[in-house]
C-alpha cells in the first residue's frame, strides 16, 4: 500500500516467518551456527528458545535454506509446525506424514498404533541411512507439547544402530519449554540435547541496523524511510523483540504514508508507539471469558 512512495518493492515488516529478511545479530548468528552445525555434524538431539516473536522459527527457515542439500534435503525433513493439543499417537502419525511414509500395514486388525507408526518410522529411517542421508525432526512450538509427548520424541531419539543416530530431532519453543524439561520425568530428555541455544531480544544498538537490512531487502533506503533518532523509539516500545518492532514499524508507515510524510519524523513513531503501547495494555487488562466466566462462578 505504501511500499511504493517509501521507495520499497515490497513489505519490509511483514511478520512472517521470511528467511529472506533475517539480519543477524550476535545471538541470531550463534542460533543459526548451532542449528546448521548440529544438523550437519548430527548432534542428536538440538535445542532453540527464545522469548515470543524472537525469531526462532526464522533462524530454522534459514538454516533449512543454507544447509547444503548434500547434507539436508526436503523430502528427508519432517517439520512439525502445530503442536497444540498432539497426543503422542497424533505425533507419530504427523511425523510420518512429514516424512511422507505411505503404506503402513497394520499388525492387528485394529486400528493402527503407536507400535505400527514407529516399525514404519524405523524401517524409513534405516533405508534413508543406507542411502546416506541425513533425516531431520524439527518440532516448532515444543513448549505445546505435553511430558508424554516429549517423553515420545525422546523415544524416537533412541532409534539408532550400532554406531549412528538415525535421526536428527530439533525442537523450539519458548522459555516454557526449558522449564518442561527441568521436570524430573524428562531428565532423560534433557541429558540427550547435544547443542542448545537461547535467542536474546535485540540490543538497543541493533535496532538501527535491523530496521535498515529489513527496508533494504525490500529494496528501499533507510534514510527515505525513518528520520534519525526513531531506532531508539523502536527500541524503548519493543525491548529488542522483532516482531513487535515490525508491527510497529507497519502502523507507523501506514498513517505516515496517510500523512504524506517522508522520511518519518520521530514524533509519529512515538505517537504509534504510545497507541500501541496503550491497546495492548488494555487488551490484557480486559477479562478474558475464562475469567468471565470463573468469576461467574465464585459468586
Ligand atoms: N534476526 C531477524 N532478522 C530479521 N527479521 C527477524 C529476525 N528475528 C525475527 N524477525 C522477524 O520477526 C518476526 C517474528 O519472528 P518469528 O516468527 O521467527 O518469531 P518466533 O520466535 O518464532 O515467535 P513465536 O514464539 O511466536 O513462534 C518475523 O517477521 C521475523 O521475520
Ligand atoms: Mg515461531
Amino acid at each position: 500500500m505504501y511500499e511504493s512512495y517509501y521507495g520499497l518493492n515490497e513489505p519490509a515488516f511483514a511478520v512472517t516467518p521470511d528467511p529472506r529478511f533475517l539480519w543477524l545479530s550476535e545471538t541470531h548468528e550463534e542460533g543459526l551456527s548451532v542449528l546448521c552445525y548440529g544438523i550437519v555434524r548430527r548432534k542428536g538431539f538440538i535445542l532453540l528458545t527464545g522469548e515470543v516473536g524472537a525469531g526462532k522459527t526464522t533462524l530454522l527457515r534459514a538454516a533449512l535454506d543454507r544447509i547444503p542439500v548434500e547434507f539436508l534435503d526436503f523430502p528427508e525433513t519432517a517439520m512439525i509446525l502445530n503442536t497444540m493439543g498432539l497426543n503422542q499417537l497424533d505425533l507419530l502419525k504427523l511425523i510420518c506424514a512429514e516424512f511422507r511414509i505411505t503404506g503402513i500395514q497394520p499388525q492387528s486388525a485394529q486400528q493402527l498404533t503407536t507400535a505400527d507408526y514407529l516399525i514404519a518410522l524405523n524401517r524409513y529411517l534405516l533405508d534413508r541411512l543406507r542411502d546416506g542421508v541425513n533425516a531431520v525432526l524439527i518440532i516448532d512450538e515444543a513448549q505445546n507439547l505435553s511430558p508424554a509427548a516429549l517423553e515420545q520424541v525422546r523415544l524416537l531419539s533412541n532409534l539408532e544402530t550400532d554406531t549412528q543416530k538415525l535421526l536428527q530431532i530439533v525442537l523450539t519453543g519458548q522459555p516454557e519449554l526449558r522449564q518442561s524439561l527441568g521436570r524430573p520425568e524428562l531428565r532423560q530428555l534433557r541429558q540427550r540435547i547435544a547443542i542448545e541455544h537461547h535467542v536474546e531480544p535485540l540490543g538497543r544498538g541493533d535496532i538501527l541496523s535491523y530496521l535498515r537490512h529489513r527496508i533494504e531487502v525490500a529494496g528501499g533506503q533507510y534514510e527515505d524511510v525513518f528520520c534519525d533518532g526513531a531506532d531508539s523509539v523502536f527500541f524503548d516500545f519493543s525491548g529488542g523483540c522483532p516482531r513487535l518492532i515490525n508491527l510497529l514499524a507497519d502502523r507507523v508507515l501506514l498513517s505516515a504514508f496517510s500523512k504524506k510524510l517522508r522520511p518519518v519524523p520521530v514524533a509519529l513513531v512515538e505517537l504509534k508507539a504510545k497507541e500501541m503501547a496503550a491497546t495492548t495494555a488494555e487488551e490484557s487488562s480486559r477479562p478474558t471469558r475464562r475469567g468471565k466466566r470463573r468469576r461467574g462462578r465464585k459468586r
